[in-house]
C-alpha cells in the first residue's frame, strides 16, 4: 500500500488476520499502520467493508472488533454501517455459549459514500385500503388488497459456507479462511460501479480479485504469502483473468 498514490482507491472488502485465530504461516500485521494507510488510498467517498469478528481468549471475547471500528473513527473514517455477516450453518461451539453466527461487516467510508446500489427483494403485504363505497348501515367498506413491492433488505446477511458452497473453485481451499464469494458480489455491487478500482489488503485465495474481474471492476490486492498468492493466481487464471 505504501506505492498506492493518496485517494486512488474506490473500495475495499477484506478480511483481516484477527486476534491470531490463524497462523497464516506466521504472518503478523500492523493493524494501525495498515488503517491509516488505508485512509490515505481511499477516494473521497470510498468504502472500506472490514469483516472481523473476536477470538475468545481467557474466557473472554478480545473486544478486537470494536476496538479495530473505533480506531477508523477516530482517524477519519465515518462508521456508515455495521453489518451481519450471518452464517447459515456455524461450527458448532460446545461449552455455555450460543453457536458462534456471525462476524462484523462494517463499512466505513472516507466521508459521505459516493455509491449506493442498495440489493432489494420484493415483499408482498395484504392489508385494507382505499375506501370503495358506504355500507348499508353506514360503516365504512374498504377493499382487501395484495399487493408487492420492492423494498431495500435489512444489514444482516446471510449464507452458508463450506466445502463447495463459498466457491466452486476447488483450489481455494487450500486456504483456510476464504470469504463466501456471494458476500463479496454483494457487497461490491452494493459500493461500486464498473471499472471502479477495488482493492482487497489481505487478499488470500483471491476472492476478492476474482470477483471485481467478473463483475468487470479493476483491482489490486496484498497478500504476504506466497503460497496464497500461487492460489490466488491460479484461481485467477481458472476463471479468465491473470495477475500481472
Ligand atoms: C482472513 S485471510 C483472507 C482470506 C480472503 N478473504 C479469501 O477470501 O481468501 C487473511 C490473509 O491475510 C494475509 N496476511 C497476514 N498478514 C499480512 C500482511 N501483513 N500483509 C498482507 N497480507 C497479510 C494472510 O496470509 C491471509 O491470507
Amino acid at each position: 500500500m505504501g506505492r498506492t498514490p493518496n485517494d486512488f482507491v474506490d473500495f475495499v472488502i477484506t478480511s483481516p488476520p484477527y486476534d491470531d485465530v490463524r497462523n497464516y504461516n506466521g504472518y503478523s500485521f500492523q493493524f494501525e499502520e495498515i488503517a491509516q494507510a488505508l485512509y490515505r488510498v481511499m477516494k473521497p467517498g470510498g468504502v472500506v467493508i472490514w469483516v472481523v469478528a473476536d477470538a475468545t481468549i481467557n474466557g473472554s471475547e478480545t473486544g478486537t472488533s470494536f476496538r479495530q471500528a473505533l480506531y477508523f473513527k477516530k482517524i477519519g473514517f465515518r462508521i456508515h454501517d455495521t453489518m451481519i455477516y450471518y452464517k447459515n450453518n456455524p461450527m458448532p461451539q460446545t461449552g455455555n455459549r450460543y453457536h458462534q453466527h456471525f462476524e462484523y461487516m462494517f463499512a466505513f467510508s472516507k466521508g459521505k459514500p459516493k455509491t449506493f446500489h442498495p440489493i432489494s427483494e420484493t415483499t408482498k403485504y395484504r392489508g385494507l385500503a382505499n375506501m370503495k363505497n358506504r355500507g348499508k348501515s353506514g360503516s365504512l367498506d374498504y377493499e382487501k388488497v395484495e399487493r408487492t413491492k420492492e423494498k431495500k433488505v435489512g444489514n444482516v446477511f446471510g449464507y452458508s459456507v463450506g466445502g463447495g458452497i463459498s466457491t466452486k473453485d476447488k483450489i481455494a481451499y487450500n486456504h483456510p479462511a476464504i470469504f463466501p464469494e456471494k458476500l463479496v458480489i454483494d457487497q461490491m455491487e452494493t459500493w461500486t460501479n464498473k471499472n471502479d478500482l477495488v482493492y482487497d489488503p489481505f487478499m488470500g485465495s483471491g476472492t476478492t480479485a476474482k470477483v471485481a474481474h467478473l463483475l468487470k471492476r479493476q483491482w489490486i490486492g496484498s497478500e504476504i504469502s506466497q503460497e496464497y498468492i500461487e492460489i490466488a493466481v491460479r484461481r485467477l487464471e481458472e476463471n479468465g483473468g491473470k495477475i500481472d
